[in-house]
């Protein structure tokens, strides 16, 4: 994963964000997709105090998208933030990420854009869905 890291990010460096933490203190909520020719996918991410499912990253590897398993591992997600009592899912993406706009806009989540969010003239696309009906 870490050494296809493109192929799931088509092209894009975002190897700074896996963080090992995640994965050992967040087992529940860190999620991957393994089949026979490798990792499909996976969703990484944890429930906040303010019982909030944060997702931290989300991708399927590049031969595996338009197959439903970004939906699958959202859902997964959603179903084991709801045994840590989640009321809410969050994520983020850069505002050029139409892809995952698109996406996440499929799913219902409320889509706006916070200034400033990442640092000064770092904007963010936040997403939030209400976590009381199914994905
Ligand atoms: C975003 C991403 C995770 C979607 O994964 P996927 O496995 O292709 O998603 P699915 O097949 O489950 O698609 C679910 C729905 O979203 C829609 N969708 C997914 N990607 C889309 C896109 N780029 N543009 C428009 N719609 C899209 C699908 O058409 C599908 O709709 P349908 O149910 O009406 O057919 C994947 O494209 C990806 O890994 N992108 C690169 C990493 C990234 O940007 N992650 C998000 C960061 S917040």
């Amino acid at each position: 994963m870490v050494e296809n890291h493109a192929r799931y990010w088509d092209g894009r460096d975002l190897r700074p964000l896996y963080l090992a933490a995640l994965v050992h203190e967040f087992p529940e909520t860190n999620l991957v997709a393994a089949a026979h020719d490798g990792i499909r996918g996976y969703i990484f991410g944890f429930v906040t105090p303010a019982r909030v499912a944060y997702v931290h990253l989300i991708a399927t590897r590049d031969d595996t998208r338009g197959t439903g398993l970004g939906h699958r591992l959202y859902y997964a997600f959603s179903v084991a933030a709801r045994t840590q009592d989640a009321t809410q899912l969050k994520a983020i993406t850069s505002p050029d990420n139409k892809g995952s706009s698109a996406f996440h806009q499929r799913f219902g989540f409320v889509v706006r854009v916070v200034e400033d969010y990442n640092g000064p003239g770092a904007d963010r696309v936040v997403f939030t869905k209400e976590l009381n009906g199914c994905l």
